[in-house]
């Protein structure tokens, strides 16, 4: 047994709110900042879907790995509504999205050394303290590395769980994408993480370019390697919540479900 997921895009969100008590889906994804100060229709929309659905916040502001300062301002909004919405986590990037122009609106990589480690972690703690719950952060694609970089990406990613506190959201397609464009085995990236600190996963579809990288694009549904990976994740750390996120070329929410059920079998067999 576990608990499945989707992300709660407008494009459906009228008809999720409406068919919401029939629908098998134990969870949603919303991004909090696209909610702030949000009011009518769509706003009640989503208050009768949370009414019996448990709400997850992915967020894509925090820049946590940035050199810009925290925002502050943002955080406060944040605080306030996680709380208001009673959202049972709230997760974001381990990468940032802000530079001295502003917000960039892109999931930026950074380097693997120990500046960016203490920084990062730093910054982290910060916001555990602030927000008075761990973060979760998730492992994201990147297609370039930073010769300056002095750590893998696991190197990286098991110091700072180990040095903030913070939990992992696993994104078992962007796993699968960094260990083929990287040269690295995601199956040994897996079995290297601290089970215990592994919160949710997501999974999500993915492209292969012709000159043989794969990018991670949301716009299908899983490969069969990444439900594989999944399996992998279920069996080795046990159940835990898994979402499925389609943000390009959404096909119908029906489809949508009946993706979530083959991963679902897929888990449970
Ligand atoms: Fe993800």
């Amino acid at each position: 047994m576990g608990s499945w997921g989707l992300g709660l895009r407008r494009e459906f969100l009228a008809e999720f709110a409406a068919r919401s008590t029939d629908i098998q889906l134990d969870f949603v994804e919303i991004a909090p900042e696209n909610w702030f100060g949000f009011a009518g229709p769509a706003a009640q929309e989503l208050e009768r879907v949370l009414a019996n659905k448990t709400l997850f916040c992915h967020g894509l502001s925090l820049s946590i790995a940035g050199p810009q300062p925290l925002n502050w301002d943002f955080l406060g909004q944040l605080r306030r509504f996680l709380c208001d919405h009673n959202a049972a986590a709230y997760s974001e990037h381990l990468s940032y999205c802000q530079d001295p122009q502003g917000y960039l609106h892109d999931l930026l990589p950074i380097p693997f050394h120990e500046e960016s480690l203490r920084w990062t972690v730093a910054r982290i703690q910060q916001v555990q303290d602030f927000l008075g719950q761990p973060l979760i952060l998730e492992n994201t694609a990147y297609y370039g590395s930073f010769p300056e970089s002095s750590m893998s990406e696991l190197e990286f990613l098991l110091a700072v769980l180990d040095e903030s506190g913070c939990e992992l959201l696993l994104d078992l397609n962007n796993l699968f994408v960094n260990g083929h464009n990287h040269d690295y085995s995601s199956e040994a990236f897996l079995a290297a993480l601290p089970a215990e600190r592994i919160r949710y996963f997501h999974v999500a579809g993915h492209f292969q370019h012709p000159a043989g990288w794969l990018i991670d694009t949301h716009d299908s549904g899983v490969a069969p390697a990444v439900r594989a990976l999944l399996r992998q994740a279920w069996h080795r750390f046990g159940p835990r919540p898994t979402l499925l996120e389609w943000d390009n070329d959404i096909p119908p929410l029906d489809t949508l479900l009946e993706e979530l059920e083959g991963l679902r079998r897929g888990c449970d067999n």
